[in-house]
């Protein structure tokens, strides 16, 4: 490593992901544009968002699908979409991704399901990657369900099973769009806590989608608001801040439904310190 890398490697140590200038678009169409955020090593970030408004594009553009229309990606400092491919498969094998259904398999078992990660990237033998398979499952409640397909459990089961798949190849970095959608509440506040019980074992940055308020208040430590109308961010904060001192756009959304204003009464004790850092878009009157 040179020393400017080294020095790069210093500065960026406690940023995990950084978005710079970044337009997220399909062909012409823009989607989101002039993005520009960090996602700190080690939280929980969520992006959120009226629907959309583009924030499944925008996790395409961070987790290596989707080529962005302008400006950069940089994990730990490194510009991603300018690397090789190569290099870039190298990156992608510290990230794990939990798509929106659980995307599970049907004709394959839950254990084989989770060692198909292991089977791509790892030349592990079969039975060093059943072992794996079933820790995993053990650690996302599943002890004992190896060998169910996914058609024999339950809608909150195949998310735990789709979490132990994204946990396969221990990524430093997790991708989860919508994880609680379609489940009842009991189910998502149970996945909330099991995604920050995973994130303090093993220390992990989540990056997530979701629009579950209670979600964005259990797990959130920090997040940002992505504007359907202005089609860039607003605001980034955590959602307590951003209720409190965020944008009136951002606060009304925090503040749909009830259970968000409980937030506004207890916890005025400043859990933020960095607080909010509200942006304005060129010409924008929010
Ligand atoms: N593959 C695609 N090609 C063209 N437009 C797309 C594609 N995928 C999504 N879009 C458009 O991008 C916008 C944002 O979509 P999406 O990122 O799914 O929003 P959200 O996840 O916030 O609901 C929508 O207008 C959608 O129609
Ligand atoms: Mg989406």
């Amino acid at each position: 490593m040179s020393a400017a890398e080294r020095q790069t490697e210093a500065r960026e140590g406690g940023v995990a992901i950084r978005a710079e200038g970044l337009t997220v678009s399909y062909g012409p169409k823009i989607i989101q544009r002039d993005l520009n955020f960090s996602v700190r090593r080690g939280d929980v970030f969520v992006i959120m968002g009226g629907s959309g408004c583009g924030k499944s594009s925008l996790m395409r553009v961070l987790m290596g699908l989707l080529p962005p229309g302008a400006g950069r990606v940089l994990y730990g400092g490194e510009d991603f979409w300018a690397a090789a491919s190569a290099r870039r498969a190298e990156i992608m094998r510290r990230v794990g991704v939990l798509f929106q259904s659980g995307a599970l398999w049907s004709s394959r078992t839950l254990a084989e399901n989770v060692t198909l990660p292991l089977e791509y990237y790892t030349a592990l033998p079969p039975r060093a990657r059943r072992s794996i398979a079933s820790l995993k499952l053990a650690q996302v409640g599943l002890a004992g369900f190896e060998d169910y397909y996914p058609s024999e459990i339950s809608g909150g089961m195949k998310k735990r099973a789709g979490l132990a798949r994204a946990l396969a190849l221990d990524p430093e970095i997790v991708f989860f769009d919508e994880p609680s959608a379609g489940l009842d509440p009991l189910s998502a506040a149970q996945l909330d806590e099991l995604i920050l019980e995973l994130r303090d074992s093993m220390g992990m940055t989540v990056i997530m989608v979701t629009h579950e308020l209670p979600s964005i208040f259990a797990v959130a430590d920090d997040a940002v608001f992505l504007d359907a109308k202005l089609r860039t961010l607003t605001a980034q904060g955590s959602p307590r801040e951003l209720l409190r001192r965020g944008p009136a756009e951002v606060a009304r959304f925090l503040r749909r439904g009830k259970g968000a204003e409980d937030e506004t009464t207890e916890d005025a004790g400043g859990d933020a310190p960095d607080g909010v850092r509200a942006k304005r878009a060129p010409g924008a009157a929010i």
